[in-house]
Formats: structure tokens, C-alpha cells, sequence
């Protein structure tokens, strides 16, 4: 009885400290803004991507050492200029969330394609 209750307990704690985890691993910013923005600001839900669309963490953050534990983008993609081979910040998104975007509506998988969709009016 006594042991059956610990099993339950470590079982218990166990279930939290994953969903910490799981929450810092996929902390990043809700909303996506570059410096000096017109545009809304584009949403970006990482739970709908990594667990619902079900996308690998190295399919975005493809250069990272440890994509498991990723930086973000910026550091590598210069916000106007092309930065030792990588395109600036506002193409590399595009390219990313686009392409795939376009992708998924040819599989009948309804994902934003168009400005206004993703660059949303609050
Ligand atoms: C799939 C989502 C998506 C679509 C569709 C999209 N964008 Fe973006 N765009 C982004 C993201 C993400 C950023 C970087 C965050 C931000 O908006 O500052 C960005 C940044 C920008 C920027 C630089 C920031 C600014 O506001 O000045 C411009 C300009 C821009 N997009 C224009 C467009 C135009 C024009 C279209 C349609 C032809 C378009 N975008 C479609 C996601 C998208
Ligand atoms: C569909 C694309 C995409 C996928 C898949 C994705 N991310 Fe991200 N992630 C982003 C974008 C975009 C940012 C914002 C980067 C920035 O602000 O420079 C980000 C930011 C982060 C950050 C904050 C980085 C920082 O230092 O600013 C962490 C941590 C992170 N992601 C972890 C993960 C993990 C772990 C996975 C897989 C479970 C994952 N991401 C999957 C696109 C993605
Ligand atoms: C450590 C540096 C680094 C980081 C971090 C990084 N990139 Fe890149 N990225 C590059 C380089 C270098 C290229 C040039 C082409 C190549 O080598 O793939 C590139 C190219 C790209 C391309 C164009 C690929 C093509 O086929 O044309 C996209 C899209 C892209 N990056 C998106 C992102 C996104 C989104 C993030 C953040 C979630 C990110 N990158 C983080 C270095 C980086
Ligand atoms: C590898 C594929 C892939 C990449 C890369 C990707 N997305 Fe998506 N995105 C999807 C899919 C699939 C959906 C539809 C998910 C669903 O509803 O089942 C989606 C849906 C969305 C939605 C709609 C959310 C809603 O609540 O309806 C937004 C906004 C979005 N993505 C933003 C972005 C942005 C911004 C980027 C780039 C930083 C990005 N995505 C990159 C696959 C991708």
C-alpha cells in the first residue's frame, strides 16, 4: 500500500517536471515582430506546430547544434542584409512558413498563405 502510494506520487511529480520541461523547451516569443515592423505582427504557436502539425524542431531550427534545445533565428539572419550566406530575417521567415504553408493546403490542410491571414489586424 505504502509503496503502491510513492509509485503514484513519484509517477505524479514525474508528470509536472515533463510539463515544465516540455513548457521551457518550447518557450519562445507567441508573437513574431521585427524591429521597426509596419505590418500587424504575425501569431506563431509552437504547440500547434510541434505537437499538433507534428514538425521536428530541426525543420525550423535547422542550424542549431542541439536543435532540441534551440536559439532563435536572429543571431544567423541579419535583419536587412545577407549575413555570411543566410538571406535577411524577413525571407528566411517567408521561406519557412510559406513554403510549408502552401504544402499543407495542397494536402487539404487549411494553413495562412496569404498576407493578411498571417500579418493579422488585432
Ligand atoms: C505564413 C505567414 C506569413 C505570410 C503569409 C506573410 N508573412 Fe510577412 N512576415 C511573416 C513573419 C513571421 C514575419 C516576421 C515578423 C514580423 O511580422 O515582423 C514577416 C515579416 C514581414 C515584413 C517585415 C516586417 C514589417 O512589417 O515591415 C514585411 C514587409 C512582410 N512580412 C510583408 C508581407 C507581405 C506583403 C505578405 C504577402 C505577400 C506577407 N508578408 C505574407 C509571416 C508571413
Ligand atoms: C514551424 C517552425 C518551428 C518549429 C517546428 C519549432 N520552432 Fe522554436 N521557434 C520558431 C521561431 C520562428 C522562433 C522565434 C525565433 C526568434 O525570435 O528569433 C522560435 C523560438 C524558439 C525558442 C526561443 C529561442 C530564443 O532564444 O529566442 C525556443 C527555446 C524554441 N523555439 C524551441 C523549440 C523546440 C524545442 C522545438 C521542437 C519541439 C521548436 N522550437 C520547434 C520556430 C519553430
Ligand atoms: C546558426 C546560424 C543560423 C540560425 C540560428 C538559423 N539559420 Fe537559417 N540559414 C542559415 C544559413 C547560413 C543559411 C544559408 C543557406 C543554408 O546554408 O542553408 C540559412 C538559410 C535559411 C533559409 C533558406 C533556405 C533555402 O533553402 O533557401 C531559411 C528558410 C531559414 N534559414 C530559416 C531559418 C529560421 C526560421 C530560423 C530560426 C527558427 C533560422 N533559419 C535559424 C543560418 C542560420
Ligand atoms: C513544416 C511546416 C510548417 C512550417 C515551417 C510553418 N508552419 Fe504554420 N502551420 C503548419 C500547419 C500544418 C498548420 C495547420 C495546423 C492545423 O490546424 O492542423 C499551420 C498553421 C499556422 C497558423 C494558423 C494557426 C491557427 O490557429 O489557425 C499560423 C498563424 C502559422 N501556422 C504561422 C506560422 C509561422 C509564422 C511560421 C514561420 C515562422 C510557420 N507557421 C511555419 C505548418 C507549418
Amino acid at each position: 500500500m505504502v509503496l503502491a502510494g510513492i509509485a503514484v506520487m513519484i509517477a505524479f511529480v514525474a508528470i509536472l517536471l515533463q510539463a515544465a520541461y516540455a513548457q521551457k523547451k518550447t518557450a519562445g516569443p507567441a508573437m513574431l515582430k521585427l524591429d521597426g515592423a509596419k505590418l500587424p505582427p504575425v501569431a506563431f504557436s509552437h504547440p500547434l506546430h510541434t505537437e499538433k502539425a507534428k514538425v521536428d524542431c530541426v525543420v525550423c531550427h535547422h542550424k542549431d547544434k542541439n536543435p532540441g534545445e534551440p536559439g532563435g533565428c536572429m543571431p544567423c539572419h541579419d535583419r536587412n542584409d545577407v549575413k555570411d550566406g543566410a538571406p535577411p530575417i524577413k525571407d528566411a521567415y517567408h521561406k519557412n512558413c510559406i513554403d510549408c504553408h502552401k504544402e499543407s493546403v495542397a494536402k487539404k490542410v487549411n494553413a495562412p498563405t496569404k498576407c493578411n491571414e498571417c500579418h493579422k489586424k488585432q
